[in-house]
C-alpha cells in the first residue's frame, strides 16, 4: 500500500487553493461539502468561483502566489498549469510539512485525492493510488448503482440508537448481528422508500425481543422488457437482496442471472389461459404466505408491473392481509419496444397521443372500443395482439382507418434476437403468413412507423 487511506477532519479549518479554473472550482466544492474556511489565489477566477464566492465561505485574492499564502493553513491543493509554481508549492508545503495535493501530480503530492461516494456519514473513498483516476471513476460509477441514495439516513438513524445496542447487548458479537439484521432486511427498506417513522418503532420493538419473528416484505417489480440494462436501480438491488423470487414468463433469462445464486425461484408464468398458467389467486396467496413466514419475496414482472400486469390486484391482496410491499416500475413493452425499434411513441409531426391497449379482455373477448382509435395524430400500442392481429386490422379498417396505416410487429424487443417487422393494414395479413413470428411481439400502429426508416438504430 503506498497511501494510508484517512478521513480528515477540515471543519472550520484554513484550507488554502492555489488556482481560479475549473479545477481549482472542483476542489472548492468538495472542500466547502468539508465545511473548511477556503482562501483562493489565482490572478484570474472562472464566473463560477466568483458566483460561488458570493454565497460560500470562500475568500477570492486576485493575486499571483507567495510563500506568505501558506501560513497558517490545515491543507493546500495547487491546481495551476504552471508546473513552476506547483512545484513550489509542494517544496513549500512540505518544508512547512502541510499536507498538500497538486492536482494530477502525485509526485509533488503529500496526499491524492479519491473519488467519493458520498452518502453522508457514510463516506466510500476510492484510490488506485494516483495512478489510474479513470478506473477509480468507473469503479465509483458502479457503487453509485449499487448503494441506494439512502443509506446516508440509515446511517443517521443507526447512529442515534448506538447507544442503546450497546445498553441490550454486551458482547460485541451479538450487537453485530443485530446492526446485520437491521441493516440488510425489511427496517432498511422501511427507510430507503420514507417510512420513518415505522422503521423506527420496528427498531425499538427489536431491541425488545430481537428473536421475535418479523414479518417479511413483497417487492412488485417491473423487470422491463428484456434488456437488463433496462432495470432500475432500485429493481436491481431488491431482485439481489430477496430470499425468494417469484417470476414470470416474460422476465428475461438475463435479468434471472442476476437473482442472488442463493434465492429460492419460484415459476409463476401464464400462457394465454393454458393448463401450464398458474392461477392467479395461487400467486397472490403464496406471496402473503412467504412474506409471513419473514422472508422478502421479490415478485419480478415483466415490463412495468402496473401495465397489463395484474400488479394491482396482487398488492390488494398484499394490503388485505397487511403485508409491507414496495412497487418498483419497470419500463413498460411500450417504450422499450419502441425505442429499441426507432418508432417515437409521440411525434410533433405524426402524434399527439399515444393509447396503450390490451388485445385480451378479462373474459377473452376483445371487445375494443374502434371508433375511440380511428383518430388523426394517434398512435395504438397494442399489447397481447399476435394471435388477433389480423382482426384488427380488419376491425381498424372496417371502422375507417386508412388501409396504408403503417403497422410494425416487434418481435422480442430490446432482446439481441428482436425482429421489426413494418408493414400496413392491408397488407400485415400476408406478412404475417409468410414469416414465422413468435410471442413475445407488441404491434405498433400509427404515422410513427414510418420513422422506423430513417431511426432505426438496434439489431435487424
Ligand atoms: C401480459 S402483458 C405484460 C406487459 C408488461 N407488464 C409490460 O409493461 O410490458 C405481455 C405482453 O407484453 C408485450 N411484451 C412484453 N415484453 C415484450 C418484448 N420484449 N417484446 C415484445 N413485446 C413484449 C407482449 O405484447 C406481451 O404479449
Amino acid at each position: 500500500m503506498d497511501y494510508l487511506p484517512i478521513f480528515i477532519n477540515l471543519r472550520q479549518k484554513s484550507c488554502l487553493v492555489v488556482g481560479g479554473g475549473d479545477i481549482a472550482l472542483r476542489k472548492i466544492k468538495l472542500l466547502l461539502k468539508a465545511q473548511a474556511i477556503i482562501t483562493c489565489v489565482s490572478p484570474t477566477f472562472c464566473n463560477s468561483l466568483d458566483d460561488l464566492s458570493k454565497e460560500a465561505n470562500l475568500l477570492l485574492i486576485k493575486k499571483k502566489f507567495e510563500l506568505s499564502d501558506i501560513s497558517n493553513q490545515s491543507l493546500i491543493i495547487s491546481a495551476t498549469n504552471d508546473s513552476f509554481i506547483n512545484e513550489s508549492i509542494s517544496k513549500f508545503a512540505n518544508d512547512f510539512r502541510i499536507p498538500v495535493n497538486v492536482v494530477d501530480s502525485p509526485d509533488l503530492s503529500s496526499f491524492i485525492m479519491p473519488s467519493l461516494v458520498n452518502r453522508s456519514p457514510v463516506i466510500i473513498a476510492i484510490s488506485s493510488n494516483g495512478k489510474a483516476p479513470v478506473l477509480s471513476r468507473l469503479i465509483r460509477a458502479k457503487l453509485e448503482t449499487v448503494i441506494p441514495s439512502s443509506y446516508g439516513v440509515l446511517a443517521e438513524i443507526a447512529g442515534g440508537y448506538r447507544q442503546k445496542v450497546k445498553d441490550r447487548f454486551s458482547k460485541i458479537k451479538d450487537r453485530r448481528v443485530f446492526w446485520e439484521s437491521i441493516f440488510t432486511g425489511v427496517i432498511a427498506e422501511k427507510v430507503f422508500s420514507g417510512r420513518m417513522i415505522e422503521a423506527k418503532a420496528d427498531i425499538e420493538k427489536q431491541l425488545k425481543d430481537f428473536n421475535e419473528l418479523t414479518t417479511g416484505e413483497v417487492y412488485l417489480v417491473g423487470a422491463g422488457p428484456g434488456d437488463p440494462d433496462l432495470l432500475t436501480f432500485k429493481a436491481l438491488r431488491l431482485i439481489q437482496q430477496s430470499d425468494v423470487v417469484l417470476y414470470d414468463r416474460l422476465v428475461s433469462k438475463e435479468v434471472m442471472e442476476l437473482v442472488r445464486r442463493d434465492s429460492e425461484l419460484i415459476y409463476v408464468g401464464k400462457q394465454g389461459g393454458s393448463d401450464k398458467s398458474t392461477r392467479q389467486i395461487d400467486i397472490n396467496d403464496q406471496l402473503v404466505e412467504l412474506a409471513k413466514s419473514g422472508k422478502r419475496v421479490c415478485r419480478l414482472k415483466g415490463g412495468d408491473p402496473f401495465i397489463f400486469g395484474r400488479g394491482g390486484e396482487e398488492i390488494d391482496t398484499l394490503s388485505e392481509n397487511g403485508i409491507p410491499f414496495q412497487v418498483v416500475p419497470g419500463i413498460t413493452a411500450a417504450s422499450g419496444c419502441s425505442a429499441y425499434a426507432g418508432i417515437p411513441l409521440t411525434h410533433r409531426d405524426y402524434s399527439q397521443s399515444c393509447r396503450f391497449v390490451t388485445a385480451h379482455l378479462k373474459n377473452g373477448t376483445t371487445n375494443l372500443p374502434w371508433e375511440e382509435f380511428i383518430i388523426d395524430q394517434q398512435t395504438i400500442v397494442f399489447y397481447m395482439a399476435l394471435s388477433g392481429a389480423n382482426y384488427i386490422c380488419e376491425k381498424l379498417i372496417e371502422h375507417g382507418m386508412d388501409k396504408d396505416m403503417p403497422i410494425a410487429i416487434i418481435e422480442k424487443g430490446t432482446m439481441p434476437e428482436q425482429k421489426v417487422y413494418i408493414s400496413s393494414l392491408t397488407e400485415l395479413p400476408d406478412l404475417l403468413k409468410k414469416q414465422d413470428i413468435h410471442a413475445p411481439t407488441l404491434m405498433i400502429v400509427g404515422e410513427v412507423v414510418k420513422l422506423n426508416e430513417k431511426l432505426n438504430w438496434y439489431g435487424n
